[in-house]
């Protein structure tokens, strides 16, 4: 059965790959962004697989802007079955050196904005006696690491959150609230983040596809669960985190520098913490390999190199 989905953070990463399978499913859409013009190229991409879509720009910061696109989408498509909160952005700086205007709007974005979509869906869920919402948190919302404060700040904020709405959602049987907290994830985000560090942020391996992130997203619109973590080593660092605090802020310092930060300087910029970047905005980020793009170009190869390879003794 098709449902009508909101998607809040479509036009790039993880939000972009869930848009694109629940399309897939045939569900209908309302996509939401910043920025009007990779929305509409989103739009174009669910339309393709034959997807009712209605896209609306929108950005979660501004009061009253979520209730307004939940009204939108009520008007459209008549109801909402599944609010699915992918929208976020980042900042890398050490604390006293992150400008308090970017620290502020990265929580405001990341964790107000994101009480504010929870509030503009539950008030329609409640009406209309149903409905899932999956917010996207992170592994950092259970660890911490040294030069991302405001993300973490935002992160934390948000785990607390959702198990506040769960519990008060079991006053209201039909409405569901899910959580998936990935690990790294191959998405543009580190690139867009900004930064007052001095140095580019890179997602430590190991590294996820947006694709799997989103079938869990899917999979929770489907069967909602409280909790997903989506990430091998999610587990180990949260272990480690709680059990052996002392050793884990020896160490995680050192590891960020090492894995978390690639060696490309950076002068100080907002990235697009305050306005979107359409030329940026993605599914993936270019940190894995992209394998479907290897063997599309490999059965592309010309028919006697392939040839060649085949008759290559064992
Ligand atoms: N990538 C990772 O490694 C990773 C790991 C753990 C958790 N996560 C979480 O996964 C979620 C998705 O991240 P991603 O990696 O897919 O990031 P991404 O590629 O940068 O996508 C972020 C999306 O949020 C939208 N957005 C940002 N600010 C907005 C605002 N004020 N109003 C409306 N939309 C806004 C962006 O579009 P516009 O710029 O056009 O507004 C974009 O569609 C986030 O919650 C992130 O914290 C990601």
């Amino acid at each position: 059965m098709s449902r009508t989905v909101v998607v809040t953070g479509a036009s790039s990463g993880i939000g972009r790959a869930a848009a694109r399978m629940f399309a897939a499913r045939g569900d209908r859409l309302v996509l939401a962004a910043r920025s009007p013009g990779t929305l509409a190229e989103v739009r174009d991409e669910c339309r393709a697989a034959g997807a009712q879509v209605l896209d609306v720009p929108v950005d979660i910061t501004v009061e009253g802007a979520p209730a307004a696109l939940a009204d939108a989408a009520v008007e459209r498509f008549g109801g909402i079955d599944v609010w699915v909160h992918t929208a976020a952005v980042m900042v890398y700086g050490r604390f006293e050196e992150t400008p308090q205007r970017v620290f502020e709007h990265v929580v405001r974005t990341d964790l107000l904005g994101a009480a504010a979509v929870a509030r503009a869906a539950l008030e329609r869920f409640r009406a209309a006696g149903g409905g899932t919402l999956v917010l996207t948190g992170s592994v950092l919302g259970h660890i911490t690491a040294p030069y991302l404060s405001a993300y973490v700040v935002s992160k934390w904020g948000l785990q607390g959150l959702t198990r506040v709405l769960q519990q008060e959602a079991r006053e209201t049987p039909g409405v569901h609230v899910c959580i998936v907290n990935p690990g790294s994830v191959d998405t543009p985000v580190y690139q867009r983040a900004a930064n007052y560090l001095g140095r580019t942020g890179r997602p430590p391996l190991p590294v996820a596809t947006p694709e799997r992130v989103a079938r869990a997203v899917v999979d929770c619109a489907d069967r909602p669960r409280r909790e997903v973590s989506v990430g091998r080593a999610n587990v180990v660092m949260r272990v480690g985190f709680t059990a052996l605090p002392g050793v884990y802020d020896a160490l995680v310092g050192p590891l960020m520098r090492l894995a978390g930060l690639t060696d490309r300087p950076v002068a100080p910029h907002d990235g697009v913490v305050f306005a979107p970047d359409p030329a940026s905005a993605a599914v993936r980020g270019g940190w894995l390999p992209d394998l479907g793009r290897v063997v599309r170009a490999v059965g592309g190869l010309p028919g006697p190199v392939l040839a060649a390879a085949r008759k290559r003794p064992r």
